[in-house]
């Protein structure tokens, strides 16, 4: 089941319930000059992301995660990466940081006086030390699976788990959606939905409530229907919104 409000973040969020919500993934705008956004004093942007995730808090269950997926946020050739901001924005709040993941991709813009962005980040944190992560279905295949103990009580068993290995803090497996991925839609920023698949599927159980508060084309929406997770998508553009309801609707169809 998904919520879909066509609304500004400020607005609906204060609406939602406390403690309802398992899982707040989402990628906010950088602040960069996208069509969906206008550029404002860094400050402003501060202060904005402070308010958003502070009623993302109050939403979330005592054992609930946040993840909050940036790349820079680039002025005059200096850049900000935007995990430094959102960083003590968590810590402030009392959460507990539990992994920086790196998101590494092949393609990009190319940049003339610096090196190419060729990574975004995830920070995951979660609002108490009881919170769920299950490994096992994001388990990735081990390199060697066939490796065994060489000595000691196990000598000669696998060494490796038989499910496969944990698939680290480096993702370099999941491309992102450009202009002729099978997932595009008329997004400028679309989340890959693989990507949303290991967070949802690592970090809650079944018929729990995902918030995207930027939710774009729907993706997290279009993942937690496919997964038997709920989600509650808020989206401040109406041609967005559309695009994600439809999205929703096919999906729904096909399953
Ligand atoms: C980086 S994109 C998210 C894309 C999404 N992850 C997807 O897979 O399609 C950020 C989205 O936030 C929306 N947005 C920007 N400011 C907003 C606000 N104040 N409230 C709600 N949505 C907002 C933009 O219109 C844009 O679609």
């Amino acid at each position: 089941m998904s919520q879909l409000h066509c609304g500004d973040a400020l607005d609906v969020l204060p609406t939602l319930e406390t403690e309802s919500v398992g899982l707040v993934v989402t990628s906010p705008p950088y602040n960069i000059g996208k069509s969906y956004e206008s550029r404002t004093p860094l400050a402003h942007y501060v202060e904005f992301q402070q308010n958003i995730i502070r009623e993302c808090h109050r939403a979330l269950r005592p054992d609930g995660a946040m993840c909050w997926q940036v790349g820079n946020y680039v002025h005059a050739g200096e850049v900000v990466p935007i995990d430094s901001i959102i960083i003590p924005i968590f810590r402030e709040l009392g959460m507990k940081i539990r992994n920086r993941i790196i998101w590494t991709f092949g393609h990009g813009l190319h940049c003339q006086n610096r090196l190419s962005g060729r990574h975004e980040t995830i920070i995951w944190a979660t609002k108490s030390e009881n919170y769920t992560f299950d490994l096992d279905p994001i388990r990735v295949p081990q390199k060697y699976p066939q490796k065994r103990h060489y000595k000691g009580p196990r000598k000669g068993e696998l060494s490796g788990n038989p499910k496969g290995k944990n698939p680290g803090d480096v993702w370099s497996d999941i491309s992102n959606v450009k202009h002729n991925h099978p997932e595009k839609l008329d997004h400028p920023c679309q989340f890959p939905e693989a990507l949303i698949d290991r967070l949802v599927l690592s970090l809650t159980k079944p018929g729990a409530h995902v918030l995207d508060p930027f939710a774009g084309s729907g993706t997290v929406g279009a993942v937690c229907n496919r997964l038997g997770r709920s989600s509650i998508l808020v989206e401040r553009e109406e041609n967005y919104v559309k695009l994600a309801a439809g999205r929703l609707r096919m999906g729904l169809q096909s399953s």
